[in-house]
């Protein structure tokens, strides 16, 4: 496994080329979907035409250090789903996103948590990174949740993109929370 990362219960990894059908079941449970796509999963075709290239091409333009990266439970090697430490396409390499999409049956066991304060701590030691930011649906308290677990802080609401607008919840807009190294190094 070309490792990226452990913490006490997961081990990350980079994808490869051969993963398509771990995004496909993930993208396929309309309980995953909900704040994304209102619940639709994904085609497909979108993820092995698409959306594995983008993330193989990502690993080339950052020297696979930023991306997406699959999470496999260190006991018994489970797929759980994935999380996301980048940058946006044209933006400053300091700033990076993180993000989280887990299997239901991963869900309630604190995973998301545990991934995420790893990979502050990797983003803010070893990676150069000034600040993290995190954007969700305004209804998603799951992932709030995580977010204020993990210190960030609510720094704007975002209006919901046109294509969102028939998601439950949408009206309420999304929510934007950030963290910086400085706060991150105070902890
Ligand atoms: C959101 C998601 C990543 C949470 O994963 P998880 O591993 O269950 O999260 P954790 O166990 O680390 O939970 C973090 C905290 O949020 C709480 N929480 C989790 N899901 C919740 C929910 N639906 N509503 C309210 N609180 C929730 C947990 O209780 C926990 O708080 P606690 O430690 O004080 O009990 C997971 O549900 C998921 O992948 N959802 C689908 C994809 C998605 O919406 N991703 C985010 C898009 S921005």
């Amino acid at each position: 496994m070309d490792t990226y990362l452990e913490t006490e219960r997961l081990a990350l990894r980079r994808f490869t080329a051969d993963d398509a059908d771990l995004l496909i079941e993930l993208d396929s449970d309309p309980a995953v979907m909900r704040y994304l796509t209102g619940g639709r999963p994904t085609a497909p075709e979108i993820v092995r035409e698409r959306h594995i290239p983008n993330i193989l091409a990502g690993y080339e333009k950052w020297g696979g250090d930023l991306g997406l990266f699959a999470a496999h439970e260190k006991d018994g090697g489970a797929f759980i789903g994935w999380f996301i430490l980048r940058p946006r396409a044209e933006g400053p390499l300091d700033e990076v996103e993180l993000g989280y999409r887990l299997r239901q049956a991963a869900w309630g066991n604190g995973y998301a948590t545990e991934g995420s304060r790893a990979l502050l701590g990797k983003a803010f030691t070893e990676l150069g990174v000034r600040m993290v930011w995190a954007q969700t649906m305004s209804v998603n308290h799951g992932s709030r949740n995580i977010m204020e677990k993990l210190d960030m802080t609510l720094v704007g609401t975002t209006p919901t993109p046109a294509d969102m607008e028939a998601i439950e919840g949408s009206v309420h807009g999304g929510v934007r929370y950030e963290i910086t190294k400085e706060r991150w190094t105070r902890q």
